[in-house]
């Protein structure tokens, strides 16, 4: 069983983008500049935002945090896009998400420059990827797409079954593993909330991907022997051997599907981690394409 180790291969990626910004200076160009709007105090949103602030640090980039109250109006929030949108001094900006219930977030997004897009969620970007097309891509599929390339596990004609068909994960995931490339050359299941027989479909995949947000959702049983587990949850459960009362899970049970899977992302330090590299490899895009 091999352990897909996401946090060293984002710490390898940051390396690669660190030396590419240094390359840019040493040219004269500016550092890459992301920024990001954070609404409320949801202490997992906030924890996330700190982490790609971190990120950006390590790799030699500037970073904004613009932090809103939850009770900000939509108008406000509209105008600080926009205000982003129309400041030269950066290449690229996110909305985290969620956004509090009174906030469109569709509207949000679409307000956001496609060229700043850095998260791919602008329907311009979503676009592009549906065509196959160069553009910003999510960075959680891309992630995962990178991890198959580094560990250069075999994609093509073999079965992916994706469970869960969010706009940020499954749905460009589906995209991404059944273009003509590589990795990619999937066949592709996507299952969701009315899929039938699920443990059926899942048992045939050579790839499975889990992206539903429910702990310990993906058992042993659901699992062909060898299968490439792919855990995209993030779930914080109570645990009252740490301090904090709570821990980390994905929506594998981790422990059950090591046993039989041929390899397997652990959660923390699989796709987490990877979503991170993926943004600055996307700020890393949108700087050098305005430059
Ligand atoms: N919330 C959960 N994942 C993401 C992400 O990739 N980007 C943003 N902006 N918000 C998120």
């Amino acid at each position: 069983m091999t352990l897909i180790d996401g946090k060293s291969t984002s710490l390898q990626i940051q390396d690669e983008i660190k030396s590419l910004v240094e390359v840019r200076t040493k040219r004269g160009q500016k550092k890459p500049h992301l920024a990001a709007i954070i609404v409320g105090d949801n202490p997992a949103s906030r924890a996330y935002v700190g982490h790609k602030i971190k990120a950006c640090e390590r790799v030699g980039f500037e970073s904004t945090l613009i932090e809103l109250s939850e009770s900000v109006r939509e108008e406000q929030l509209l105008s600080e896009v926009e205000a982003l949108n129309n400041n030269d001094s950066i290449d690229g900006f996110i909305v985290q998400l969620p956004l509090p219930d009174h906030i469109d977030d569709q509207k949000v997004l679409e307000a956001v420059r496609p060229e700043k897009d850095v998260d791919g969620f602008h329907p311009v970007n979503a676009g592009n990827l549906s065509l196959g097309l160069p553009g910003f891509q999510p960075a959680t599929p891309a992630g995962i797409m990178e991890l198959l390339k580094r560990y250069k596990i075999e994609t093509s004609g073999k079965h992916a079954v994706i469970i869960g068909r969010s706009a940020i994960v499954g749905t460009p995931m589906t995209l991404l593993l059944s273009r003509n490339a590589n990795p990619g050359n999937c066949t592709v299941t996507l299952c969701h909330s009315r899929t039938q027989n699920l443990e059926e479909i899942t048992r045939s995949a050579d790839i499975l991907i889990a992206a539903i947000g429910k702990p310990h959702f993906v058992t042993k049983s659901m699992i062909k022997p060898g299968a490439v587990i792919i855990d995209v949850g993030i779930n914080r459960i109570p645990d009252a051997s740490r301090k904090s009362g709570n821990r980390l899970t994905g929506d594998v049970d981790f422990e059950g599907a090591a046993e039989v899977a041929g390899s397997i992302t652990p959660v923390p330090g699989g796709v987490g981690p990877m979503t991170i590299a993926m943004l600055l490899r996307n700020t890393l895009q949108a700087a050098d394409q305005r430059a």
